[in-house]
């Protein structure tokens, strides 16, 4: 029932290939200018508009913000004991989870939320053995709380011995554990590490004999950011973010596939061991370690306002009758009562139980993730009006998921957006024209997601580009949040994320830098600006031709292009072979008129024709031969990773996908095997129409493919008197720009320029260099109003330039 753009994105980007740098020329104009208009200050910028959205996708929480070394600590993951080794020296002992929905129900668990155990029949000697989230990072001197809950049945009683070993087998610490009890019993003690490994294991080993029930076993480091329970590095990491909204818990998390898997803020505070673990949308089991308290609690740590997104009743899959929808009402308000309400509330004395007796003060709230439609409206109607009537100072945030509901009005929306590189630059633009009586926006996640590589600078161009957007408008514009934020590299679940990790280490993607860059130089006005003469960046208005199958086998003849004039730019019957096109992958044979690609492989590609080729049309006839996919057209084509495709039969053959590099549209539909097919695409300035057998399929229109290489925002910092300037060029080479600052009255002539770039749009932070593309600090002297700077080809600088004040 969801309107699934984003998802719809990763399948495609996954089934049909990515695509990783730009394809844009400039255009020559005269000498650049950016004028400010120092004397005529704007709008104040929301202190909120630059933030971050966080959500337990690619492990990010469990495996490791959560900083719980052991996997599957509770053995709720699975009926069988997933993520545990367990090693049975004689053969003669048994490990085994029990659940007790299933399985004893009248002995019962640890708690009554605790739903699984762990049962070893023990007859001499044994060993578990866990290696957390692909290994776990323990540093010499550091010390570790080992916690485990057991329960004796049938005279179990010898001790547990408990160590942490290397990947190559050195003991790093040990400690043992006995003195069992009949009924549950929590053990702990303290591991001090006397070496460092960040793929190290715990081993629990004993020889006795009896039954022995073990959960909850935990290995946690001691260490943790601002003694709050997060991995430090990350938290610091996140932290010198300087965000200033921070947009919890998701996203599809939010919302979850169906309602078992939704995020239910209240079966996740409290005591660990009696919080609901739940399958997360993103492909795990969540521990819940990090809940609603925790995300306050964080918000709080970073000085950044928290907002949380609760479920509105809709689920990927389901809704809740409007007539039970009692409970996801309370729930909100509830969710309220516990951040904010006084300390003898209901909620506020959970709250102050948990740790936290002040309230959190938390003043935004979401009322679903990407809902939208008649049901979305209706539930966002029975939600907000509650919370109105109890909490008229919440600001409460809408959903634009098609269109925004309008009873109540909301007091934001929040548009996601996910796309290229090109895509962010050219409508870097998009709010200087939007209706100022239209409700305020919360941009709620954005992120340059494809053409990017793995996150390269090219990426962060187009969302510094964006940016520059977002701030000239905050008087619309009032948040924003990049999403998502963190990825353990050994689960990639979600194809971009800023800040990469794995057990021991982590890089942030050169965009991470762009929004630190953004986030500590904000400022609290809003400076007009204006740019003259810069040269206008053209996308995708040239180039070749290409042919692709991707997991399938296909055939090509009777190939014609015609340019618009009716020349023929090129022809092939294929009766020569194609030995001068370029090709990515596959087994391509030319024989008997036909091109054929016979290999079953992702992304098997051939390219030809001219790179100066603008527009034109194309003719060939196609036919499927086996495999997953169908037929790819690509057209122009600047290199073979840049250009515009069309796709027959891609998503395992269940559609068609259209895209012209900023738009993708994508429709149900399929082709036949060993059918052939006539197919043409017509690619004429910002239009392109694709044909099977003579009838129009697809139309894809982007009106305007040109777009200023120099984005531009200004602002005036009221603390530190400077002012500040925010450019990106886009352009591919360095661009000389005089800066008039007009109307300045006290500029000392003295600042400084923070730059990101580097020596290609294509290069990316990695493990081993994370710090590549990163801002370099450099002084600028200047006299008068007025200073000349060349910004380089694909740059962000970041302009403070001191008054006297
Ligand atoms: O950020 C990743 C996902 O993208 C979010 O969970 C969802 O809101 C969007 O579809």
């Amino acid at each position: 029932m969801k309107k699934d753009i984003n998802k719809h994105l990763v399948t495609s980007l996954l089934l049909c290939g990515l695509s990783t740098v730009l394809n844009a020329q400039t255009t020559k104009a005269g000498k650049a200018k950016i004028t400010v208009e120092v004397n005529t200050p704007g709008h104040r910028i929301p202190s909120t508009l630059f933030g971050s959205f966080f959500e337990d996708i690619n492990h990010s929480t469990d495996g490791r913000l959560y900083p719980e070394l052991i996997r599957n600590r509770s053995f709720e993951d699975s009926d069988t004991l997933e993520n545990w080794k367990f090693i049975n020296q004689n053969d003669a002992s048994k490990a085994s989870v029990i659940n007790v929905d299933t399985l004893y129900p009248q002995v019962g668990g640890l708690n009554v939320f605790n739903r699984k155990y762990l049962s070893i029949e023990a007859k001499g000697e044994f060993k578990l053995e866990n290696y957390g989230f692909w290994g776990m990072n323990i540093v010499k001197g550091n010390s570790y709380t080992f916690k485990l809950a057991t329960r004796r049945v049938e005279g179990f009683n010898t001790p547990l011995k408990v160590s942490i070993v290397s990947a190559a087998g050195i003991e790093l610490a040990n400690a043992e554990v006995k003195g069992f009890d009949e009924g549950w019993k929590y053990y702990t003690v303290s591991l001090t590490a006397t070496g460092s490994d960040p793929k190290a294991h715990i081993e629990i080993s004993a020889k006795g004999n009896g039954r022995l029930h073990m959960d909850m076993i935990s290995l946690m480091p001691d260490q943790t950011w601002k003694n709050h329970g997060l991995r430090t590095d990350l938290a610091e990491a996140f932290n010198a973010m300087q965000t200033k909204v921070f947009r919890f818990p998701g996203g599809c998390w939010v919302e979850g596939d169906s309602f078992k898997q939704m995020h239910n803020w209240k079966k996740t505070i409290g005591n660990i061991d009696t919080r609901t673990s739940s399958w997360n949308f993103w492909g795990y089991n969540a521990t819940q370690g990090l809940g609603y308290h925790e995300y306050l609690q964080l918000a709080e740590d970073l000085g950044a306002e928290p907002l949380f997104c609760i479920n509105v009743g809709m689920s990927h899959r389901d809704f809740v009758p409007m007539d039970q929808m009692g409970q996801w009402v309370q729930d909100a308000l509830d969710a309220i009562e516990y951040a904010n309400g006084a300390e003898n509330s209901v909620w506020g004395s959970i709250r102050a139980k948990n740790g936290h007796p002040k309230p959190f003060n938390m003043k935004y709230i979401e009322i679903g993730n990407e809902n939208g439609g008649d049901q979305y409206a209706e539930r966002w109607k029975l939600i907000a009006n509650a919370i109105r009537t109890k909490y008229p100072d919440i600001t409460l945030i809408a959903n634009s998921w098609g269109a925004y509901p309008k009873d109540p009005m909301p007091d934001l929306i929040d548009e996601h957006y996910y796309d290229n590189p090109e895509w962010f630059i050219l409508n870097a633009d998009k709010y200087d024209n939007y209706d100022r009586k239209s409700p305020k926006i919360f941009v709620g996640e954005y992120a340059v997601t494809s053409k990017t590589g793995k996150g390269n600078l090219r990426g962060a161009i187009g969302e510094a580009a964006w940016m520059t957007g977002l701030e000239r408008n905050s008087d619309v514009v009032n948040m924003s949040a990049y999403a998502p934020l963190f990825c353990n590299v050994n689960h990639r679940a979600w194809p971009i994320n800023l800040i990469n990790f794995d057990s021991q280490h982590w890089y942030g993607l050169p965009g991470y830098y762009a929004q630190q860059l953004f986030a500590q130089n904000q400022g609290t006005v809003s400076l007009p600006v204006k740019v003259a003469g810069a040269p206008l960046l053209a996308f995708y208005e040239k180039g070749g031709l290409g042919f692709g199958t991707s997991n399938n086998s296909a055939e090509f003849k009777d190939l014609k292009v015609l340019a618009s004039d009716g020349r023929v730019l090129f022809q092939s019957d294929f009766t020569k072979n194609i030995d001068d096109w370029q090709k990515t992958a596959g087994e391509w044979e030319v024989k008997d008129g036909v091109l054929r690609q016979s290999a079953t492989t992702v992304n098997a590609s051939v390219f030809f024709g001219d790179k100066s080729w603008t527009d034109y049309t194309v003719t060939f006839k196609g036919r499927k031969i086996s495999g997953e996919n169908g037929i790819q057209i690509y057209f122009r084509n600047q290199n073979k990773e840049d250009q515009m495709r069309w796709e027959i039969g891609c998503n395992k053959n269940t559609g068609f996908t259209l895209d012209n590099g900023f738009s993708k549209q994508i429709i149900p539909g399929s082709i036949e095997t060993d059918r052939w097919y006539d197919i043409k695409v017509e690619v004429k300035g910002g239009t392109i129409k694709a044909y099977l057998d003579g009838k129009l399929i697809q139309e894809i229109s982007t009106p305007n493919l040109k777009t200023n290489s120099i984005c531009v925002s200004a602002a005036n910092d009221e603390l530190s008197g400077d002012i500040i300037l925010k450019v990106v060029n886009a352009a591919p080479g360095n661009l000389k720009t005089e800066i008039n600052l007009s109307g300045a009255e006290k500029l000392t002539g003295k600042g400084k320029a923070i730059v990101l770039t580097s020596a290609t749009p294509l290069d990316e932070n990695t493990m081993e260099q994370p710090t590549k593309v990163s801002p370099k600090t450099e002084n600028v002297k200047f006299s008068g109003t007025t200073l000349t700077r060349s910004f380089p080809g694909n740059s962000l600088t970041i302009l403070r330039l001191e008054t006297q004040h």
